[in-house]
């Protein structure tokens, strides 16, 4: 067993103890077990990236709204624990760049989402950097409404439940992405266990094995989410082509991967896709992030790929609607 997964194993026993009972493990919960295949769709799926943040503040509740009234299928957000283990939607380790932490609290050395409570956090405003910093360029271009504009501003960092309980009462779906942090490899294994187990914990609450996928860039984490619960649904990430990218999905454990577009580019990157349907049943392949109505139309084009996330989902239904 690698050493790692020999730690995270040891991390596994130790956090059971500590938390509840319902957090670890699924036999106790009597819950119907699930193939990992049934979870997402395997149709073409437009899945907003972080909400549809080129209008609207990404990884917030009204991102997420925005994606789906463009018509997106999902929408992907990113996860982290705060100082008091509670799992928030934000996508950077830190909270300058997407919050008004720095005006609220002026005084702290470290601006890191480990170093707030959840009720620190929800002092914060996730909206109004968005509106003053028009990331995408679209609300100069006239592309979001004042009124929507007036709106985002007091937006809330949403805590995963709240994410979820919105995606369930859409009727929609989610990617959740799992952060990991910097820091020594003890305390990135207890986080990523306790982070794990507190999406396991909420998914199975809500009932959404079906409708979520679990993806990390710490594929090793995938292997342990495995572990903690074998019924959801889980991606590995990968952000530089893979020499051999059906054999990194086995080797997970996963039917899904979900790779960054440039790997298209490359053939190392795409090597052995091509056969992928024999290869792994049920498989999906999913690209990130693709903007542009011609790339789109590119990806569309090709077999393998089952999904793209986009910062425009509007473009992006539009692309599909309109393939041959
Ligand atoms: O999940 C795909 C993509 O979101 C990963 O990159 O930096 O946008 O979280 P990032
Ligand atoms: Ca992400």
């Amino acid at each position: 067993m690698e050493r790692r997964k020999v730690v995270l194993v040891l991390v596994i026993f130790v956090v059971s103890v500590l938390l509840p009972a319902s957090t670890l493990g699924a036999e106790e919960t009597g819950r119907n077990p699930r193939k990992e295949s049934e979870g997402f769709g395997s149709n073409m799926m437009n899945i907003a990236h972080r909400g549809a943040r080129s209008i609207a503040p990404e990884n917030t509740l009204i991102a997420a709204r925005k994606a789906y009234d463009a018509g997106a299928d999902a929408w992907e957000f990113d996860v982290q624990l705060t100082g008091d283990d509670q799992v928030v939607v934000m996508h950077d380790d830190t909270l300058e760049r997407t919050t008004n932490v720095q005006n609220l609290f002026p005084d702290r050395v470290s601006y890191e989402v480990r170093e707030f409570t959840l009720k620190e956090i929800k002092r914060l405003d996730a909206g109004s950097w968005f509106v003053e910093e028009d990331p995408f360029g679209e609300i100069g271009k006239g592309n979001v409404p004042e009124a929507a504009l007036e709106s985002y501003r007091g937006e809330r960092v949403p805590t995963l439940k709240e994410a979820l309980q919105l995606t369930k009462d859409l009727e929609w779906k989610a990617n959740i992405e799992v952060k990991s942090i910097e820091a020594p490899a003890i305390f990135v294994d207890r986080y990523m266990v306790i982070i794990l187990s507190r999406v396991s914990e909420l998914v199975e609450e809500l009932e959404m094995e079906r409708d979520v996928l679990i993806s990390s860039f710490d594929h090793m984490a995938i292997r342990i989410l495995e572990e903690i619960n074998p019924e959801l649904p889980r991606a590995i990430l990968a952000n530089e082509p893979l020499a051999d990218p059906v054999g990194h999905m086995k080797k997970n454990g996963v039917r899904t991967l979900n790779l960054i577009a440039s790997a298209l580019e490359t053939e190392k990157g795409v090597s052995n896709l091509e056969s992928i349907d024999k290869a792994i049943p049920g498989y999906r392949v999913f690209v990130w992030t693709i903007n542009e109505l011609a790339e789109m139309q590119r990806a569309l084009e090709v077999p393998y790929i089952t999904g793209i996330m986009t910062d425009y989902p509007g473009r992006l239904r539009e692309a599909i609607a309109g393939r041959g």
